[in-house]
């Protein structure tokens, strides 16, 4: 599995599995959350795990599943403080919530979930601590724009380690890539294949691209993406969508062919813009 190291030497697996939001009183929701983890833990293909506080029962499903396993130790867990957290100022308390969810006394990567205006430079601070007293491995962000990253940078002692943002082929977001890089911030690609948007799976590129490898539209996007040097986190719920993930056996694209994928962007973001939300419903 190819792996990518952050600045302080934390290695990470390049493919990792994103989270569902899943509500306490959807039964069947939480059991097919627990049944996908269940089955990547088991099998051994995936080693890293995104999820957050903002998940509802995720981080405890996770947890379960982990116990159940018995595979903590051999996996990555990336969790990440919410909004409210963030508002009432109680980043401490969220961390041990999610240390205990997930039956863990560490999180190898640590991130705020939004940047929320007025809060976010005091929740880094809070959280180079936790990094200090090794209770999280690395730390970072999500979702900041290059101003926030600026702003942050000048406020705190540890750069962020990382950053995980929306990006896929409608939405290569470059310049906040080429930024990112600059600056020794290593990048997670979230929404990956942009929730199999019908432009992004039935674009000429990645059919033509597909059919001349053998492969799927969902591979040949992952591929894309691993050969950006980035970790991309996938969800999924069914397990046949998670072998065809996980179906990894190697295979190039060409400059040609990733620049090609490349020309489908389209500014077309399927997910929050941080500088156009109301954090108090976020
Ligand atoms: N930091 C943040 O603010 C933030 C924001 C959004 C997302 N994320 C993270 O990123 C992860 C992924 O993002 P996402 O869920 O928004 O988008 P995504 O991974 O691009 O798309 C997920 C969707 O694709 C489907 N899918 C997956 N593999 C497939 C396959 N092989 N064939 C057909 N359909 C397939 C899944 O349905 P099935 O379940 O039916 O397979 C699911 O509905 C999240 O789970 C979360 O961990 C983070």
């Amino acid at each position: 599995m190819d792996e990518i190291i952050l600045r302080n030497g934390l290695k990470l697996p390049t493919l990792g599995l994103g989270a569902k939001i899943v509500s306490s009183s959807n039964e069947k929701a939480k059991q097919a959350s627990y049944d996908i983890l269940h089955y990547a833990l088991e099998t051994g293909k995936c080693n890293l795990f995104d999820t957050s506080e903002s998940y509802g029962m995720q981080e405890a499903i996770l947890g379960e599943a982990l116990a159940a396993t018995g595979k903590r130790d051999s996996v990555r867990l990336i969790t990440k403080v919410g909004n409210k957290s963030q508002r009432t100022g109680n980043i401490r308390r969220a961390l041990e919530a999610s240390l205990r969810k997930l039956k863990t006394s560490y999180i190898d990567v640590y991130l705020f979930h939004w940047p929320q205006y007025g809060t976010f430079i005091q929740t880094y601070k809070e959280m180079e601590k936790f990094y200090e007293e090794g209770l999280v491995k690395s730390i970072g962000v999500c979702n900041c724009h290059r101003h926030h990253l600026e702003e942050l940078m000048q406020n705190v002692n540890i750069p962020p380690m990382i950053h995980e943002f929306e990006i896929h082929p409608l939405f290569t977001q470059s310049a906040l890539v080429n930024y990112c890089i600059a600056y020794d911030i290593r990048i997670i690609a979230y929404s990956p294949i942009a929730r199999m948007h019908d432009v992004l799976i039935k674009a000429k590129p990645i059919r033509i691209i597909a059919a001349r490898y053998g492969k799927t539209p969902v591979q040949v996007i992952l591929q894309w993406h691993r050969q950006h040097n980035r970790i991309v986190i996938p969800s999924t719920a069914n397990k046949k969508h998670f072998d065809e993930i996980y179906n990894v056996e190697s295979f190039s694209l060409s400059e040609k062919e990733l620049a090609w994928i490349s020309s489908l962007d389209d500014n077309v973001r399927i997910r929050y813009n941080s500088d156009m939300c109301d954090f108090n419903h976020l």
